[in-house]
């Protein structure tokens, strides 16, 4: 299969982030994931657009935009303009969740729906074949580096079996506490894409670490 694997820059070295970039371009890694957060919808605050502005410069693997934001839908041409390819929101953060989805596909961006760990798959019924991309989240968002959360590993064979129900072409995504481990057990659930921040890079050999992962896929 076409494992994706997206590093989460939020592990980065922010102090020297061209060279985690760098490191990323001429790695394995399919995309870059970007995690916004806004003090509000999650406990922390990460990075804004100024920032992300010049990553997109030094990047050439797509951006894999994850928004921790209320409303996200006000930010559509700010995240466009820093050249996300796929714009995820949060199911619990967006009234109007279908509009969204819809004014991200129009802009030429793909479209991904995020489901907290205590947000149900089957509240995606009337959306699934709307979306590109269902994002689970496997540990609570606001930060990298926490624990696993082992319901996600049942909550990927549900969504895997909700995408093929409805003839669906979503790809699943999952984020958080990702690793060898955790990872070949979602890979087998029905995983297309996944998230490692932590795991990344902390590692002795980022590079290698980001091959290992994308092993798991053959
Ligand atoms: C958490 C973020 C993740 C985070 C994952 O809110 O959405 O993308 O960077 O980090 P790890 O892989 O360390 O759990
Ligand atoms: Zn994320």
């Amino acid at each position: 299969m076409d494992l994706k694997i997206a590093p989460s820059l939020l592990s980065a070295n922010f102090a020297n982030l061209q060279a985690d970039i760098e490191m990323i371009n001429s790695s394995e890694a399919d995309w870059l994931h970007i995690d916004i957060m806004d003090g509000v919808f999650v406990p922390n605050i990460s990075f804004g657009f100024p920032v992300l502005e010049y990553v997109n410069r030094l990047c050439k693997k797509p951006l894999d935009v994850h928004l921790m934001i209320t409303d996200p839908g006000k930010f559509l041409n700010e995240v466009k303009h820093i050249g996300a390819y796929m714009m995820n929101v949060h199911y619990e953060a967006c009234i109007h969740l279908h509009r969204t989805v819809q004014q991200i596909k129009e802009s030429g961006m793909k479209a991904g729906v995020t489901l907290n760990p205590a947000t149900p798959v089957c509240l995606l019924e009337d959306i699934i074949r709307d979306v590109d991309m269902v994002l689970l989240m496997s540990v609570n968002p606001g930060f990298g580096g926490q624990k696993f959360i082992e319901n996600s590993v049942d909550k990927t064979m549900t969504l895997k079996e909700l995408i093929l129900k409805k003839n669906s072409n979503a790809l699943i995504e999952v984020d958080g506490g990702v690793n060898l481990e955790t990872g070949k057990r979602l890979v087998d659930a029905g995983a297309d894409v996944l998230v490692a921040g932590n795991f990344v890079f902390k590692s002795y050999d980022p590079t290698s670490t980001i091959k290992d992962l994308k092993s798991l896929g053959i």
